[in-house]
């Protein structure tokens, strides 16, 4: 089965063919980051008008690139939620009016089941059960995940999510948007021990987060200092230790309390080669497996929703024309897919 699937729940389109004995076939990606840069965080009206203008150029594009026309996809996987209504609605739209126009079955998946499958499209792919770390801009999960589709959230954040404290922080420090990547290069130039910042919640039993004071943190250090090119390195540094401490002491937590074998680590945060490293070494400390996406699939794309698609569509579900999108959706809500 050959699955084309579509990615435009936040400023990322995404389109991706996958197929289920091939693996995946193409890929292409339109980070809209440079049209919200100047906003410092992505402004939700631009972000569909965009999704409007590059979501079918895109299919072209990975459709001609794996040399394959419409009447060889077999479904349609379309991201309906969690994010912005009006950037999921146009995926959704467009995605259902493909099924309809080459009448095939068409499926809305949960942008964060697209992110736990991520790793499942690198070689040697995790098997369930698993626990799952999920760290994005909107989002920071700690989840048993037995099965497809049989999901419960261990733990969450009670205000922002880790990307978002790397976003605000770097806007804090003048580093720009995404502030992830931005923090991660400037914190390469800091120097270790100048600033120490709160490992939020980790004094106390649970495995709930909160970055917020982290964040609250960055800006009492950026109040006392006057602010040059070697204290924003400085207090990069420390923002990224204590957030990637912060989750990796969690995690340990997570393990020793399942009694899990595997973790997986997907979302956005994902990406930073600090974490990898942290998760890495306590993986190998606990004698566990640790998975991770390739960094471009930590990040939004159409590829982990063309393999999610194809997964649900296999076990015989999908979406009629009735279809609507979730901009909030709890991921205990997803209907079990075996
Ligand atoms: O998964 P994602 O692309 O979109 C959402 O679903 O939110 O995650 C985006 C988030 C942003 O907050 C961005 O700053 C963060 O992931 N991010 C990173 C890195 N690359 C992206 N955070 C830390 N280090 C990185 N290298
Ligand atoms: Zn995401």
């Amino acid at each position: 089965m050959r699955v084309l699937g579509i990615e435009t729940s936040c400023d990322d389109t995404g389109v991706a063919v996958y197929d289920s004995e091939l693996g995946l076939l193409g890929h292409r990606l339109f980070s809209q980051s440079s049209l919200h840069a100047e906003y410092g965080g992505v402004v939700p009206e631009l972000a569909s008008r965009d999704h409007i203008r590059k979501v079918l150029p895109l299919m072209r594009e990975v459709l001609a690139a794996c040399a394959i026309n419409p009447q060889e996809i077999h479904g349609i996987a379309y991201t309906a939620g969690p994010g912005l209504a009006g950037a999921l609605l146009v995926g959704a739209v467009i995605g259902q009016s493909l099924a309809w126009a080459w009448q095939v079955p068409a499926i809305g998946i949960h942008h964060m089941e697209g992110h736990l499958l991520a790793p499942m499209l690198e070689p040697d792919p995790p098997a369930f059960p698993f626990l799952a770390l999920l760290v994005s801009g909107g989002h920071t999960l700690i989840a048993d995940i037995q099965a497809h589709g049989r999901y419960r959230v261990l733990g969450d954040s009670a205000d922002d999510a880790v990307g978002e404290a790397f976003d605000k922080t770097a806007k804090l420090l003048g580093l720009g948007y995404p502030g992830g990547p931005a923090i991660a290069r400037a914190a390469a130039h800091g120097a270790p021990g100048r600033f120490r910042f709160p490992r939020p919640m980790t004094d106390r039993p649970g495995l709930n987060f909160s970055f917020s004071g982290l964040k609250t943190a960055a800006v009492l250090a950026v109040r006392e200092q006057a602010l040059d090119s070697q204290v924003i390195a400085d207090i990069a540094l420390a923002f990224q230790d204590a957030a990637v401490d912060t989750l990796v002491i969690k995690c340990g937590r997570a393990l020793a309390a399942t009694g899990h074998r595997r973790l997986i680590v997907a979302g956005g945060v994902g990406a930073n080669q600090l974490l990898r490293e942290r998760l890495a070494d306590l993986a190998t400390s606990l004698r566990v497996q640790v998975y991770f996406p390739r960094p471009d699939f930590c990040t939004d794309n159409g590829a982990m929703i063309a393999l999610a698609g194809y997964m649900r569509l296999a076990a015989g579900l999908c979406d009629g024309p009735d279809f609507s999108v979730h901009p909030r959706w709890s991921m205990d809500d997803l209907p079990p897919a075996v």
